[in-house]
């Protein structure tokens, strides 16, 4: 047997008829950017995540360079945020001469340690950039309760959170402004790329609407040095499809990160994951921490179980992060993650048969 970590291919032979549809319609209408199906997705999603607004852009990365220069995370400014994540969380900092300010994170839940970010806030310091990785939020209590003791915008990544939940509030809610990402593999993921920006605040709205499209109040007006960065019209009505079917989506992922959990628990060299605080986390990824994490790793190769490791060298060791002069040993917990985790194959159409398989395949290695 062999085991995608993720394939679209199921998804869409089960509802091709659906998004061949929703397909055909956008190009049957006649192609426009930004077109009734965006704004359409822009609503569906502010309905589900009870955002006041929402404006789709090209990608995750972009929806966070367009906030991070709207909240003035740069010229020198001071940003806190974990250094262990996808690049693009502290590369939008960066992007336009912000400071990246890394703080380690918590060893059970992967996500910054907000207990260890106020010793890092000076003069300097503007925002809290909080990640909310792989099945669980951040601690939304704490980091806003920082950002309001001293004055901090925050901008929640919540790239990987779509239907997660901190005390009821959508992620990406909370912040002054959040981010999602559709990429393919994502809980709300497209066919290419795409990405959103959430607000309740109708200036930072109007800026990101007008930071979308080359910095334009009217057309060829330009007040702002914008972007060019649209969620492509096929991509909305492709995630509309999917949006109608995101309960099931995060319910399934419940289900499967369950069968794991079951097959898994009585194997000693492994560790599987805790959910911290009053939220409602979502199985985007389903991670264990594995003792010879690589040596595992070699074994699931030989017997074609695709994995993931995310994330494997921690940003503050990034060649280019050099010039924020941070070395080894500066966020052991971030690093020692960085060695042992590994990622399991987890989408809603993954069988119990192929979870079996992938269960079986990890003991027989901790057996020898
Ligand atoms: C935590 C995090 N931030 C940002 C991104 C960037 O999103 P995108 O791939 O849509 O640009 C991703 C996903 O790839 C991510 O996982």
């Amino acid at each position: 047997m062999k085991v995608n970590f993720y394939t679209s291919k199921r998804e869409y032979m089960e509802k091709k008829a659906e998004f061949d549809g929703a397909i055909e319609s956008v190009l049957e209408n006649g192609i426009s950017t930004l077109g009734k199906e965006v704004v359409e997705f822009e609503d569906k999603v502010k309905e589900f995540t009870g955002a006041k607004y929402a404006v789709g852009v090209a990608s995750g990365t972009d929806a966070l360079v367009l906030s991070s220069d709207i909240l003035g995370f740069k010229d020198g400014k001071e940003v806190i945020t974990s250094p262990f994540t996808f690049l693009a969380s502290s590369s939008c900092i960066a992007r336009h001469g912000g400071k990246p300010v890394f703080v380690d994170i918590d060893e059970e839940t992967f996500n910054i340690d907000a207990n260890k970010a106020e010793e890092k806030i000076n003069k300097n310091t503007v925002g809290i950039l909080p990640i909310h990785l792989f099945c669980q939020m951040a601690d939304m209590d704490k980091i806003m309760e920082l950002s309001k003791a001293h004055n901090l915008r925050v901008l929640e990544d919540a790239a990987e959170a779509f239907g997660m939940k901190w005390r009821g509030k959508h992620s990406g809610t909370i912040g002054d402004m959040g981010i999602f990402s559709f990429f393919p593999t994502k809980t709300l993921g497209g066919y290419g790329d795409g990405g959103m920006i959430v607000t309740n605040d109708e200036e930072l709205y109007r800026l990101a609407k007008c930071y979308r499209v080359h910095g334009a109040t009217r057309k060829y007006n330009y007040e702002y040095l914008g972007y060019n960065s649209r969620l492509d019209t096929i991509q909305a009505a492709i995630l509309l499809v999917k949006l109608k079917y995101i309960n099931e989506g995060i319910k399934k992922r419940e289900t499967v990160a369950n069968w794991y959990k079951d097959r898994l628990k009585d194997i000693e060299n492994i560790k599987l994951p805790t959910i911290k605080g009053e939220q409602n986390g979502v199985y985007y990824v389903f991670n264990i921490i594995a003792e010879n994490r690589d040596g595992l790793v070699e074994h699931l190769k030989k017997n074609e179980v695709q994995y993931s490791i995310y994330y494997p060298k921690p940003l503050h060791l990034q060649k280019c992060f050099d010039y924020l002069g941070y070395k080894k040993g500066d966020f052991p917990v971030a690093e020692k993650v960085s060695q042992s985790i590994l990622a399991l194959p987890i989408y809603p159409e993954i069988t119990e048969d192929e979870v079996d398989f992938v269960c079986d395949t990890i003991r027989d290695f901790y057996r020898k």
